[in-house]
């Protein structure tokens, strides 16, 4: 059926189930189908030649336009919170309230920074951000047949706009619902738009009123794509799932994180750059 499933990255803890999900997500066909994926570290790379590559946080923070003050506060934010985020020892409940706390912290530094609107382009352009092999394909498939691509992100919008549109691929079919920057009339960073969206509470308690899932009601197969024990529930507003298959990329501490992961993601995908597996996926359901 899909022979990527057979690499070894690829981890499934109940392999019939997976496959009748897959063979009805082709039953059901494309005009059904929907996709919604998180951002950073799932369609974005970790790592290449084992250096880690930037979020779409990091890509600000690790830019000229901070100042080596803010850049010092952030990196310290970041080794504070990041361990915290992938505790798997820890709930996602009590994860919440301390990811409030880093993002909070994180974009009012950087809204002090007087990052201009103008400068975003140039700050992708330099920075060491890589979408995983196979993103082209990924994009092109989804855009040929009209399925739409969500992409949730507790990342920075105006960033990972800026990336797919870099890369090409930011087509009419593709919606992101992100953390925007608010800019004042002379284009330099005031704060961060609400409500804020970070890793644990990426659910219909931010897509309140933006009515994108009522609008694809007949959309009732989902793909969804993600890194993080957070992104498990971005698909909750959907108002009538018939079928889901949840691919979880798993990039950093695999041993201890590997259990969770099995049980949460129907394939499981260790250390895997690619996105060989999804369309693998697509093109046996498309
Ligand atoms: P995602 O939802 O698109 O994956 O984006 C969230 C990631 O951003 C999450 O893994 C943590 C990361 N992050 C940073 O790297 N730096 C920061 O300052 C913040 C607030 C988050
Ligand atoms: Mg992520």
């Amino acid at each position: 059926m899909v022979p990527e499933l057979q690499k070894a990255t690829v981890r499934i803890q109940q392999p019939e189930r997976v496959m009748g999900i897959i063979r009805s997500l082709r039953e059901q066909g494309m005009n059904k189908l929907q996709v919604i994926s998180d951002f950073d570290m799932t369609l974005s790379r970790f790592g290449c030649n084992g250096r880690r590559c930037p979020t779409s946080h990091n890509i600000l923070d690790n830019s000229r336009v901070i100042s080596e003050d803010g850049k010092k506060k952030l990196k310290d934010l970041l080794h504070y919170y990041y361990p915290i985020e992938i505790d798997p020892n820890r709930t996602p409940a009590e994860k919440c309230p301390l990811m409030v706390e880093w993002w909070t912290k994180a974009h009012e530094l950087l809204s002090q920074q007087k990052i201009q609107k103008g400068d975003i382009a140039q700050i992708v352009r330099e920075s060491d951000v890589m979408l995983r092999d196979g993103f082209n394909e990924l994009f092109d498939q989804l855009h040929k047949y009209n399925v739409p691509l969500f992409i949730f992100s507790a990342g920075v919008g105006d960033i990972l706009e800026e990336i797919i549109r870099q890369a090409n691929v930011f087509y009419s079919n593709v919606n992101v619902v992100s953390n925007y920057m608010d800019f004042d009339d002379n284009g330099v960073l005031m704060c961060f738009k609400g409500p804020l969206i970070h890793t644990y509470n990426k659910n219909n308690s931010v897509l309140q009123g933006t009515e994108y899932f009522q609008q694809l009601s007949a959309r009732t197969s989902i793909i969804l794509l993600g890194d993080s024990m957070g992104d498990l529930t971005m698909a909750d507003g959907v108002p009538s799932v018939e079928n889901i298959l949840k691919i979880g990329f798993l990039n950093d501490k695999v041993e201890e994180q590997r259990g969770k992961y099995l049980d949460a993601y129907d394939i499981v995908l260790e250390s895997d750059e690619t996105l060989d597996v999804v369309n693998g996926i697509l093109r046996y359901i498309l």
